[in-house]
């Protein structure tokens, strides 16, 4: 008898990349296909909180999917003993499972060491304060139950809202979330609510890939670095919070700012950008042989040796970018036509790019008075950058085909 009511042990906290696996690791006798919804709930001094939370989360889930749901409490070794207060629910609370992290702290990060322990799948977050109203979780399983891929509660749909926030709070709020558009249109301009802390994601959609988050906002870096195609949202109204205090601070607006950065950067093809330049490096040599060799051993006339010389390095450039700048995508696009192809929009947009660099030249040195050297070099990085960005978009382009 006294066994049965002693709490469970620790769940052990995961160690090094964050990242999920595509198939849970077996933690106990019950087979990971069996669990439906793994739910993580971060705490940072919620002792509070955490048995009113875990008691209607439970009442709520048992009605729906009893038993094959988890609960699991990530704490970052609160001084109020969170996890100890949650630990000793377990017997009472079967689908409740603790971890208490000693060596790493930060609330994305607690959420995705506890996705590493889950064994469901359908992964979610929801906060331990009560500010999430536990009642929306039924509305978000409903979503991922119809496919999505991700479902969000939002507090800028259907009846979603804030309670008391004064004018400063939600200006600040709606101030990062336009920030975010203009950083990360792709990712942020998804959902309406970007901010949210409250959701769930497929794990497919999220296992494999290597997440990390800056700071607070997890479900940026789940639809930054996520395979998400279906996106649900609900509604909610952002509770009040009753026990305990928030742990935002300015510093969380700087981590979000750099959050934003580093998710750009990642988006960016940097190592492409570098090949393209290195091959657009090699192509000036071409040029300036074939323009010698045309003048000396042919003795052609300049404009022809010109015209001659820049052609073979753009045909050089060409061979080498489809080669090994965008080797991955013309691998995929084979056959001389599509080559050829290739070859005349590269052309196009080379020739269109020297018309640019002509421009830019003038523009800065006749009406500006800019150094032309200063010019030159002006003209140069623009219409490289031009080069890059419009044979990217267009001869280098991955077609929905080609997926
Ligand atoms: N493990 C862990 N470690 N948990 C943390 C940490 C941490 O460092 N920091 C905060 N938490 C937990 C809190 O205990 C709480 O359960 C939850 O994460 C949210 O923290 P709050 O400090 O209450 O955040 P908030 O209410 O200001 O912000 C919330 O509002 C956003 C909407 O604007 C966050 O929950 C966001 O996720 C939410 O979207
Ligand atoms: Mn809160």
């Amino acid at each position: 008898m006294t066994t049965t009511n002693k709490p469970h042990s620790l769940l052990t906290v995961p160690t090094g990349l964050l990242q999920i696996p595509t198939v849970a690791k077996n933690t106990t006798e019950l087979s990971s296909q069996d669990i439906k919804l793994s739910l993580v709930i971060p705490t940072y001094k919620e002792s509070e909180n955490i048995p009113t939370i875990v008691q209607k989360l439970t009442q709520l889930l048992d009605d729906v999917i009893p038993s094959v749901y988890e609960l699991i409490v990530v704490d970052d070794n609160s001084s109020d003993l969170t996890w100890e207060v949650a630990q000793n629910m377990t017997p009472e609370y079967p689908q409740l499972q603790v971890m208490r992290r000693e060596k790493e702290r930060g609330l994305s990060t607690a959420v995705i060491r506890g996705w590493q322990a889950a064994r469901g799948k359908i992964l979610g977050v929801i906060d331990a304060d009560l500010q999430h109203p536990p009642e929306t979780l039924l509305k978000l399983l409903a979503e991922m139950e119809q496919g999505a891929d991700l479902a969000v509660a939002s507090r800028h749909v259907g009846e979603g809202g804030v309670s008391e926030w004064s004018l400063i709070r939600r200006f600040l709020s709606r101030g990062a979330q336009v920030l975010g558009l203009i950083i990360l249109p792709g990712v942020v301009g998804r959902v309406s609510d970007p901010m949210s802390g409250y959701f769930m994601v497929r794990r497919e959609a999220i296992a494999g890939k290597t997440l990390s988050p800056v700071g607070y906002k997890i479900l940026i870096e789940v639809l930054g670095r996520g395979n998400v195609r279906w996106v649900g949202e609900v509604g909610y109204v952002f509770q009040e919070r009753l026990e305990g205090e928030s742990k935002v601070t300015w510093k969380q607006y700087i981590e979000y700012l750099q959050h934003l950065l580093t998710l750009r950067l990642a988006k960016w093809p940097v190592g492409r950008f570098i090949r393209f330049g290195t091959v657009g490096f090699s192509g000036v040599f071409v040029d300036m042989t074939v323009f010698y060799l045309l003048r000396e051993a042919v003795g052609l006339g300049l404009t022809s040796s010109a015209i001659l010389s820049a052609e073979a390095g753009i045909i050089n450039n060409f061979l080498w970018n489809d080669l090994w700048t965008f080797g991955d995508i013309s691998r995929s696009q084979r056959g001389w036509r599509k080559r050829v192809k290739r070859l005349l929009k590269f052309n196009l947009i080379c020739l269109t790019g020297l018309i640019f660099n002509v421009l830019i030249i003038n523009l800065l040195f006749n009406l500006l008075g800019v150094n032309e050297y200063i010019a030159k070099l002006i003209a140069i990085t623009t219409v490289t950058l031009w080069n890059f960005w419009v044979n990217l978009k267009l001869s280098w382009r991955v077609t929905q085909v080609d997926k």
